[in-house]
């Protein structure tokens, strides 16, 4: 009896070391990725090295190729023009949910309306220079991570030392409480949410990432969205007393509202249809997506399920690294209703097209 108690035991601890190996992200011999001394017959081994962590090659270096669904590495600088189609989907494309900045990299289309301008990628932004529209400048120009970056702890500056450890300590499954890096929705640091594992190569209604999103009822900021996460440089266009609505949830809006829940106004207006619903369960979509307050890990196939699900955030409209189009949007505005133009706006706005 005491054998069989201690086996099941044993088991158990084997399908739970195998079961925490697997999800450990970041798999594969070290030497793929690390060098001990960057040199190799007496030449170094880095391209830019010696770098940080003993890397073989920086964050922007590991992070660029093509996406094609089998990729371990999530890339977000291409060579060749990434395709998203006339809706910005992706859906049959090599694109993934952050965008890219092959459209705002001097290597490719060298445009500055079409992404962030991040060291290393692209020249400072000769319009926007170091100031976040909404926010305060920079010290320096965009960074991957640290102070003036997106990702990691930006309360440290070195980008290397604010991510240090995620790598290997992510669990790619389950709800990301940003309580550490490691456990912040894409590393980025108190930021909520549920990472698709294919990072939106092919989205569709069932294969997306679940976005975190708070209904306000004041102008005042929550922290933990990811709208929150662009507040933190563009704050205004966020939150602020004075600066999204007054007399929210009734607004007159003096900024398009973010961390809104819809659920609040769909009946009887065009809300209530969105992406073509009727008003219960309408279809998610990957045009125009929605954040939700809950933070279960069912994701969040349909809209109007329960309240709080149907939540405006920035990347409704936006994309975060970059886009083909101006003010780094998700489809083509600008050119709507002229030829590749596309109304992604009447995805919400459905009496509006
Ligand atoms: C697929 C790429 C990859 C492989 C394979 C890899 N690493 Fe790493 N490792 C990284 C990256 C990227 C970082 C730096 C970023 C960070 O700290 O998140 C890192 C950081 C580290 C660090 C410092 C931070 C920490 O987590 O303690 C150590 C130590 C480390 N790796 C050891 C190893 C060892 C040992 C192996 C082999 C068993 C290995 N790595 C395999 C990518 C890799
Ligand atoms: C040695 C190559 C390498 C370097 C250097 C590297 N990464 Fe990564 N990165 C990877 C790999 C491989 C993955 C995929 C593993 C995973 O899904 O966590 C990854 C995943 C990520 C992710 C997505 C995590 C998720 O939620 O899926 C982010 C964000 C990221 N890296 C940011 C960075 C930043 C910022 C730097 C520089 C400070 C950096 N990486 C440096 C190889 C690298
Ligand atoms: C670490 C600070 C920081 C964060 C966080 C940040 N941004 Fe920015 N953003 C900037 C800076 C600086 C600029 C101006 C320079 C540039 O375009 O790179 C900018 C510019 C922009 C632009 C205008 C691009 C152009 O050239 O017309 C858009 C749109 C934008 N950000 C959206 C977002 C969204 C959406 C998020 C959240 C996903 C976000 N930003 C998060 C710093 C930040
Ligand atoms: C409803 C869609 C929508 C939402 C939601 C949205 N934006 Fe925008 N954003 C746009 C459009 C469209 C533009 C292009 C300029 C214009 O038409 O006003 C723009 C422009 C910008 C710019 C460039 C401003 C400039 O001076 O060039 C920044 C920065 C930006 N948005 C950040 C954000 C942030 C941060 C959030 C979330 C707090 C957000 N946006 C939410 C649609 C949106
Ligand atoms: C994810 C859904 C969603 C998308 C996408 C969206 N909107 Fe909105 N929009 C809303 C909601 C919700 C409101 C506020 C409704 C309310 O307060 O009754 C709003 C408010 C507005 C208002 C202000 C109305 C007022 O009451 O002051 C304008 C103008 C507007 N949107 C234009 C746009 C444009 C242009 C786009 C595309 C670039 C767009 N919206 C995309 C959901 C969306």
């Amino acid at each position: 009896m005491r054998t069989k108690l201690c086996n099941i035991h044993i088991f158990f601890m084997v399908v739970m070391f195998i079961a925490t190996c697997s999800y450990a992200k970041v798999t594969g011999q070290c030497s793929n990725c690390h060098t001990m001394h960057n040199s190799q017959n007496g030449l170094s081994v880095s391209k830019n090295g010696p770098n940080e962590e003993l890397l073989k090659d920086t964050c922007i270096g590991c992070h660029t190729g093509t996406n094609d669904g089998t990729n371990n590495t999530p890339y977000v600088l291409s060579i060749s023009p990434p395709n998203y189609g006339v809706n910005g989907t992706g859906t049959t494309g090599n694109t993934l949910a952050g965008g890219n900045f092959y459209w705002v990299a001097s290597s490719g289309g060298g445009n500055d309306r079409c992404g962030h301008n991040v060291q290393g990628i692209s020249p400072t932004d000769a319009t926007l220079g170091l100031t976040p529209p909404g926010g305060s400048p920079l010290s320096t120009e965009l960074t991957c991570a640290g102070t003036n970056g997106c990702h990691g702890d930006r309360s440290i500056q070195d980008q290397y030392k604010a991510i240090y450890g995620a790598h290997h300590a992510h669990v790619d499954s389950g709800w990301q409480d940003g309580s550490t890096v490691a456990k912040s929705y894409r590393f980025l640091l108190g930021i909520q949410g549920m990472e698709d594992p294919k990072w939106e190569y092919h989205p569709d209604q069932y294969h997306h990432n679940k976005y975190y999103g708070v209904d306000r009822s004041t102008e005042a900021d929550v922290s933990g969205t990811i709208s929150h996460l662009c507040a933190e440089c563009h704050g205004y266009f966020h939150h602020g007393t004075g600066q999204i609505a007054p007399d929210i949830p009734h607004g007159v809006w003096l900024r398009h509202p973010t961390d809104f829940d819809m659920n609040d106004v769909k009946n009887g207006t065009e809300y209530q249809y969105y992406n073509g619903g009727t008003g219960v369960d309408n279809p998610y979509s990957v045009i125009s997506p929605v954040a939700t307050s809950d933070t279960s890990t069912t994701l969040n196939t349909v809209v109007y399920h329960q309240s709080g699900d149907a939540i405006v955030m920035c990347l409704s409209c936006h994309r975060a690294h970059g886009s083909p189009y101006p003010a780094i949007l998700r489809w083509n505005y600008k050119a709507w209703p002229g030829p590749g133009g596309y109304n992604g706006c009447a995805v919400c706005h459905t009496a509006k097209n």
